[in-house]
């Protein structure tokens, strides 16, 4: 063979062998695409987003509450601030993301989505994708992330929540019943319902709250006890599983006397014994096995006689712990998203088309009252007209709860200036509804900041001049991770944030020579302040000028590593 020969084979052997590993290490189950990388993403490599506060859209109706934030502009830039602001401090997180129906739901680099784009399940997969990737870094260790969808994208969106969060913390897959007349212009089947996928950051330590019963639901336990009240149901279980074929332990006599009115698993003197029969003659089980009759017998049994027989009757009780655990099927008139969305909105703005796909509002309300806790931190990065927000306000104002949120939306026709913002000063303000009458405001404050990018040249390799940049330009989104909003001080060299009795302070320059007064000026304020110091690395100045009053934090090299990082995802 000619030596020209040897080196073709050679190299083509070597290209079938890199091709063989590649196909080794191939999935070989779950979901494969073809990513389509967007021009938000790109602009990250060679820029940082930071926050700028819109600051006469500040609205404040009680400083003793803690601010929720609006943030304008693409949730992949807003994600990515919050990746080092809030990094695993959400309670629950929201997406109800556009549905990729190809009627123009969504833009991707600035082009609508058709039906005919044979890459639509490709380009929305990668746009979900590296979103979720950033969501998932923001949620707490017992933290619940949701999102809704229909069936256009349900089956891939599962496999890629089940890839990114882990298919053993799916929590459920709930239906909601959100158009109950069906969709008219469906062709076969009119649709009523879309989904909700539900999946917990780790599922051994999440925990889903039940519904409160409503009035007339407490209204059946009429009866009470020194424990609770209570409503009776026979303590013979009918229905499926209740013969002593299938549950043999739970079949087993009982023996009651009616002159002391006791139950008991031993015969004795005067007692009748009582077997699971019922009126038909059909051996049937008890509800509970013999271990829990002795121990419930007393407190949570008793006999009464029908049709001249004893029967024995378990109380149901109504106890602090009693509601109902949610259903995976969400049927009820409140999620109807026609009356409760897009009237709503009619009723905060008055007759017209103000948005076309607002959730339910007492669906928003339900899903935070079983996902939420009194005091949670809630996100939501498609926040459209902004019904989550205004839900936590309704919970809050119900059940005396201190839960903040944080709403991210894009500026789309104008929505997140016109509607999101506009909405929640009018829900804590107070509006007239559509028929004339007074709805009172209900307290909460809010912030409202935007996206903006820094150009740093390239991540990779930042240069000196563009690690100062940012510092310069980080102070909004430093007052954020610290929640001291209220700017009080901007000179060449430093920044100021105070709220709730903190300050925040960045000092922005290479030359220390004014850090000492800046210092002297914390101290004096005699609030605990987070100071932090420029510096080319990590911990440069922790140990030089901590005090008492004073933590110090580095700037940038905390942000840039969360940046890049990102950039990896
Ligand atoms: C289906 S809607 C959400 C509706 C919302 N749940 C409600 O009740 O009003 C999706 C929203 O996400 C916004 N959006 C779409 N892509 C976005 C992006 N990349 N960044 C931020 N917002 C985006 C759209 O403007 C739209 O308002």
């Amino acid at each position: 063979m000619s030596e020209t020969k040897q080196t073709e084979l050679n190299a083509r052997i070597s290209e079938l062998e890199s091709e063989i590993k590649q196909l080794k290490s191939a999935k070989t189950y779950g979901l494969i695409w073809e990513d389509k990388p967007e021009d938000v993403i790109l602009q990250c490599r060679d820029n940082v987003p930071v926050l700028r506060e819109v600051k006469n859209k500040k609205i404040v109706a009680d400083p003793s509450l803690p601010t929720n934030l609006l943030i304008e502009g693409d949730n992949y830039h807003s994600l990515s601030v919050l990746n080092y602001t809030h990094r695993g401090q959400f309670d629950v997180i929201y997406a109800d993301p556009p549905y990729n129906t190809g009627n123009k739901s969504w833009r991707y680099n600035n082009d609508y989505i058709e039906k005919e784009d044979e890459f639509r399940h490709s380009k929305w997969l990668s746009y979900i994708n590296k979103r979720v990737r950033l969501a998932k870094n923001l949620l707490s260790d017992s933290g619940i992330l949701i999102f809704a969808i229909d069936d256009y994208e349900a089956h891939t969106l599962r496999l890629l929540l089940d890839e990114i969060m882990g298919e053993d913390n799916r929590l459920g897959t709930v239906a909601v019943v959100h158009n109950p007349r069906g969709r008219n212009d469906d062709r076969f089947f009119a649709t009523q319902h879309e989904y909700m996928l539900v999946y917990a950051k780790d599922k051994n330590k999440a925990a889903l709250g039940n519904f409160d019963l409503t009035d007339e639901e407490r209204g059946r336990y009429k009866k009470s006890d020194d424990i609770s009240s209570y409503s009776e149901a026979s303590f013979m279980r009918t229905g499926n599983n209740s013969t002593p074929r299938e549950r043999p332990k739970l079949f087993y006599p009982i023996f009651y006397n009616p002159n002391i009115q006791k139950l008991s698993l031993k015969k004795a003197k005067g007692s009748v014994e009582l077997l699971p029969i019922n009126e038909a003659g059909e051996e049937k089980t008890w509800r509970w096995g013999t271990a829990t009759f002795e121990k419930l017998c007393d407190t949570d049994l008793f006999v009464k006689t029908v049709k001249g027989k004893y029967r024995i009757f378990k109380k149901r009780r109504l106890t602090d712990e009693a509601g109902k655990k949610p259903k995976s099927i969400w049927y009820n008139p409140r999620y109807d998203a026609s009356t409760y969305g897009i009237m709503v909105l009619q009723d905060i703005f008055g007759r017209g088309n103000h948005f076309n796909y607002p959730k339910s509002l007492l669906l928003m309300e339900d899903i935070l009252e079983v996902t939420s806790k009194p005091n949670s931190l809630v996100l939501d990065f498609f926040a459209g007209s902004g019904t989550t927000g205004h839900a936590v306000l309704n919970l809050n104002e119900r059940d005396g709860g201190t839960r903040r949120f944080i709403l991210c939306t894009n500026n789309e026709n104008n929505i997140c200036e016109e509607v999101t913002y506009e909405r929640i000063k009018r829900v804590v303000k107070g509006y007239k509804d559509r028929r004339g009458n007074d709805v009172n405001g209900v307290p909460g404050n809010l912030g409202y900041y935007k996206t903006d990018l820094v150009n740093i040249e390239k991540l990779q390799t930042i240069s000196d001049t563009a690690r100062l940049k940012i510092t310069y330009q980080a102070g909004e989104m430093i007052a954020i991770r610290e929640d001291t909003l209220a700017e009080k001080e901007k000179n060449e060299w430093w920044q100021i944030f105070e709220g709730h009795g903190r300050a925040t302070a960045i000092y922005f320059r290479e030359d220390k020579s004014h850090l000492r007064d800046l210092i002297k000026e914390l101290d004096a304020t005699g609030k605990p302040s987070v100071l932090y110091v420029f510096g080319w690395g990590k911990n440069d100045y922790k140990n030089e000028y901590t005090s008492a009053l004073v933590r110090v934090e580095d700037i940038p090299e905390p942000i840039i590593e969360v940046y890049k990082e990102i950039n990896r995802l």
